[in-house]
């Protein structure tokens, strides 16, 4: 299975995101994930993985990081007519707590409405936050990390994470 990462990050912590997500699958099988920063990619390329993993903090109050944003109006170009696609994001509960994790409602809207099919939904019980475009029917529709807050909980979310994608992808 080939694997491709889009991740956006301003500050660095969702590229870190990333960098750990790429560590976990490769112990399974290395080389298997490549990791595409969205301020240069083409998400055209995003069609030729066979599970594509979209990564974006929400910034500015309830939006995509800014090199998503960009990007944005390219994405429902993104043919993703039976591609697996699994969406984590990194956000802050505690300052943004009526908007915490919204940009992975925002992506994940889109990849739906273009026939992807979403997987790694995510339990809240672990966060305190008020509201969240990212969660649906309970869940987060992808993994949530918080570096501000609770840094210490991230890798071992990540792996977590990673272990049910697999487990969910019979990898
Ligand atoms: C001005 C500003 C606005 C932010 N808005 C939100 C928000 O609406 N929701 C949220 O969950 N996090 C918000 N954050 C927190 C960032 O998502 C968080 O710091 C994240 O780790 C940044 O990721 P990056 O380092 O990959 O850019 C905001 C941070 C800043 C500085």
């Amino acid at each position: 299975m080939k694997i491709g990462v889009f991740y956006g990050s301003t500050t660095g912590n969702t590229g870190a995101a990333a960098q750990a997500i790429k560590e976990e699958f490769d112990k399974k099988q290395p080389g298997m994930v490549e990791l595409h920063d969205v301020k240069t990619a083409d998400l055209k390329s995003m069609e030729g993985y066979d599970l594509i993993m979209i990564g974006c903090p929400t910034w500015n109050v309830g939006e995509l990081q800014e090199d998503w944003k960009a990007q944005f109006p390219s994405l429902p170009n993104v043919n993703f007519s039976g591609k697996k696609v699994a969406i984590f994001g990194v956000g802050d509960a505690n300052g943004y707590i009526n908007n915490f994790m919204d940009a992975l409602g925002i992506l994940g809207d889109v990849v739906v409405q273009k026939g992807g099919e979403l997987y790694g939904f995510w339990p809240t019980d672990d966060y305190n936050f008020v509201q969240s475009e990212g969660v649906v029917d309970g869940h987060f529709v992808g993994l949530a990390l918080d570096d501000d807050n609770e840094s210490h909980k991230s890798r071992p979310r990540v792996n977590a994470w990673c272990q049910q994608l697999m487990a969910e992808l019979g990898l």
